[in-house]
């Protein structure tokens, strides 16, 4: 008799054809349903690392052309669910994988008896897998459901179609059954998901957390696979933080679970969450030192500053002989240039800008000597911008985390001394260069890091710092 892999398409020749049914959908369609399919190695890798036994009952609640239940079949799992709200994605999951149960179903608005019900399933399923849809929930999308509660729990939480399937999910998974699901990376960080996270963390067991990056190339923003476990946390339990290196899922560290008590985030290394605890429970934060204004600029004057006015620590065309309490900070934040930001005195600034308003010259100087550091640059990438390479913004939420070391110390002189021959220098010159690193060694000198540790922060910031900052002499 043929076996199961005999009968089915080649993962070549289905990837052919699920490409093909993808591409024949209208992107208005896509971009409102969230309508993007996952390649099969990224399905079967997440099916490995969940050791599924093949007597499991595994469940796709959004399952495209079937990416998931093709990798479940090929693995030889038994009892397989799927449901799409898009006829056709089901007809072709029915058409090319044998012995699945898939319907046409909208697994968002209804709730997951309903839906258990419908795929005529007696009890709640162990498995449930996918990459469910994400969308702002709007008039363009198509779920819909007059459930008060339910609606109310999604807006609570962000009001986006995959805080639904998780919702959703939560309501089909067995006690102790398990959820995994590709979404989107803020979700670990971004407040209006607070709700949903914080509960997760409070009532739910978080296996692991997989960095994928930018996964997927027409979707906005970095993606996670987040595995959790429908019962309460072991007050013991460790969150596994793991990133995809090439189509390997690499453990990195191990977090207890209930360090987190709101925001997530994915540590790479054992030494990268000691340096956060070290910096983040020795110093105040920006917050409770800077008590001026921390915002976007707002003047509509044509002569203010815009982001593309500002380097690092200069204005373009501005003379620098400036009095006043502020710094401007473009506002736009890569991780290749870092802060891009200058002493701006009592200028005015247009939006493209974050204006951070402080007690005096010095102390700004002092502020934009630490902004301008690896050290801050490094806080920032790891630990509040997740290790998101895209593109972010200088948002206050953001600033007001990064510590501040003890403005009395003695290098509080020094730093600004440092600041101001940094501005005096041309820029990018040999000598605008050294300075930037000395400045940098007596940042590590006010936080106290040790050599160890900022031979990681150098090294991490190496990869992801342009070259134009380090053919230069940064390094
Ligand atoms: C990101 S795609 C992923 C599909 C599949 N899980 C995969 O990874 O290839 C999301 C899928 O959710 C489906 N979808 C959107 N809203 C839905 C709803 N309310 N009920 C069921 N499926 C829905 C879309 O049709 C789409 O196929």
């Amino acid at each position: 008799m043929a076996t199961i892999n005999e009968i089915m398409p080649s993962n070549g020749e289905y990837s052919y054809k699920m490409m093909n049914f993808e591409s024949s959908l209208a992107s208005s369609y896509r971009k409102a349903n969230g309508v993007y399919y996952t390649d099969l190695l990224l399905s079967e890798r997440m099916l490995d690392d969940l050791n599924i036994r093949n007597d499991s009952t595994i469940l796709d609640p959004c399952c495209g052309a079937g990416s998931f239940i093709f990798s479940a079949k090929k693995k030889g799992i038994n009892n397989i669910y799927g449901i799409d709200l898009d006829k056709n994605a089901v007809s072709f999951c029915l058409n090319h994988i044998p012995d699945i149960s898939c319907i046409q179903f909208d697994s968002l608005g209804n709730n997951g008896k309903t839906i258990l019900n419908k795929l005529q399933i007696q009890e709640k399923v162990d498995y449930i897998i996918g990459n469910p849809p994400y969308s702002p929930i709007d008039k363009s999308t198509t779920f819909t459901t007059k459930d008060i509660v339910f609606n109310k729990k999604v807006a609570e939480s962000g009001n986006n179609l995959f805080v639904a399937a998780l919702i959703r999910a939560l309501e089909m998974v067995k006690p102790n059954g398990i959820i995994s699901y590709i979404i989107p990376k803020n979700f670990l960080h971004i407040s209006s998901y607070g709700k949903l996270r914080k509960d997760l963390l409070k009532q739910h067991t978080i296996i692991s957390i997989v960095d994928i990056g930018a996964y997927f190339k027409n979707v906005r923003g970095e993606q996670i696979i987040l595995t959790i476990q429908n019962c309460l946390p072991k007050d013991n339990n460790n969150i596994i933080i793991k990133k995809l290196v090439n189509t390997e899922f690499v453990a990195q560290t191990q977090v207890p679970q209930k360090y987190f008590s709101n925001e997530i985030i994915l540590f790479n290394s054992d030494e990268d969450f000691s340096i956060y605890n070290k910096l983040n429970s020795t110093y105040q934060k920006l917050t409770d030192i800077c008590l001026g204004y921390i915002g976007r600029g707002k003047s509509k004057n044509l002569n203010a500053i815009t982001g593309k006015e500002i380097r690092k620590f200069g204005l373009k065309n501005t003379t620098s002989n400036l009095d006043g309490n502020q710094i401007f900070i473009q506002n736009i934040y890569s991780t290749e240039s870092g802060i891009i930001a200058a002493f701006a005195g009592n200028l005015s600034a247009g939006e493209t800008v974050t204006v951070l308003t402080d007690g005096n010259k010095e102390m700004c100087k002092f502020i934009l000597g630490i902004l301008h550091s690896r050290l801050c640059n490094f806080f920032l990438y790891h630990y509040c911008y997740n290790y998101s390479k895209l593109t972010m913004h200088t948002d206050p939420k953001y600033l007001k985390k990064i510590p501040l070391p003890d403005t009395e110390s003695p290098l509080f002189n020094k730093i600004v001394q440092c600041v101001e021959k940094i501005e005096m220098d041309e820029y990018m010159s040999k000598s605008w260069f050294d300075n930037v690193e000395v400045l940098n060694k007596l940042i590590y000198k006010i936080y106290k890091i040790k050599r160890n540790e900022s031979q990681y922060i150098d090294k991490e910031m190496r990869f992801v710092q342009s070259n134009k900052w380090q053919n230069n002499g940064i390094f």
